[in-house]
């Protein structure tokens, strides 16, 4: 069974955090700053509007990332961001679906932060997204939990951009090869948003790969505070 503990009681739990729980696990998530909730806070004259932002991160050896760690890092302490490290929660790929599904409920932007592998993302999240997006749920008929909410890629590449283009090495660009995740974000009702890609990420030396970190959480503060950078077309990295 699972327990939804309530706004008070969290407050003694643990000031300014909301708390999902279930019998095994709590998950803490960070209360949006006019403490609204659902679309409904966007486009309010009264408040500012603010997006709790839910990173689903996944990569399968986070102990030998570089890129990924760094992005990681930038973002994971952001006041109204919950980093979530699905091959941590998750060794053994068994997916809490009421868990994951009470977080997307719970906020209002989706990131899919990952490496890029075989031109997709790591099993676990391809997993994720097969039990986690269940008809009724993400959609159907009458399937309206995830209607109005936003879906950010956030990519880590080996190649470099000019490989992903038609005539190139890869033959497509990284958005093309996304197109799964687009069109999954947009039946379940959501906004697929231009993706964040850092290419060569190999090759950055640590000056680039801090620049890169902070375009990343730049571009999630943006998307929190709702400022158009949040939105925008985003090209990072990119060493030959
Ligand atoms: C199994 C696997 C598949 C990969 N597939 C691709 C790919 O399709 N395209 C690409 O540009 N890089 C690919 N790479 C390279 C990774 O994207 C790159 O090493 C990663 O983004 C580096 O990030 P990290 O430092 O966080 O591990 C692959 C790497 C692995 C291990």
């Amino acid at each position: 069974m699972r327990i939804q503990v309530s706004t008070q009681a969290c407050e003694a739990i643990r000031p300014g955090l909301d708390v999902v729980a279930n019998p095994e696990v709590f998950v803490a998530i960070p209360r949006a700053r006019d403490d609204a909730r659902g679309p409904t806070r966007r486009g309010s004259n009264s408040n500012p509007r603010v997006s709790r932002i839910l990173v689903l991160f996944a990569h399968p050896a986070l102990h030998r990332s570089r890129a990924n760690a760094a992005l990681a890092d930038a973002v994971r302490s952001l006041p109204g961001v919950t980093f979530h490290d699905l091959y941590a929660a998750y060794p053994h790929h068994l997916v809490d679906v009421p868990r994951e599904q009470a977080l997307l409920r719970a906020h209002d932007v989706v990131v899919w932060q990952h490496p890029f592998h075989w031109y997709s993302a790591p099993s676990l999240l391809k997993e994720w997204q097969d039990v986690v997006l269940e008809h009724g749920f993400a959609y159907g008929d009458d399937a309206t939990a995830l209607r109005g909410k936003r879906v950010l890629s956030a990519i880590t590449a080996g190649g470099p951009e000019e490989a992903y283009q038609a005539g190139g090495y890869n033959r497509f660009t990284v958005r093309e090869l996304l197109v799964p995740f687009e069109q999954t974000a947009r039946l379940c009702g959501m906004e697929y948003l231009e993706p964040f890609v850092a290419h060569s990420v190999r090759q950055l030396d640590a000056d680039a790969l801090r620049a890169l970190a902070e375009a990343y959480r730049g571009r999630i503060e943006a998307l929190r505070d709702d400022r158009p950078e949040g939105v925008a077309e985003t090209r990072a990295g990119g060493a030959a």
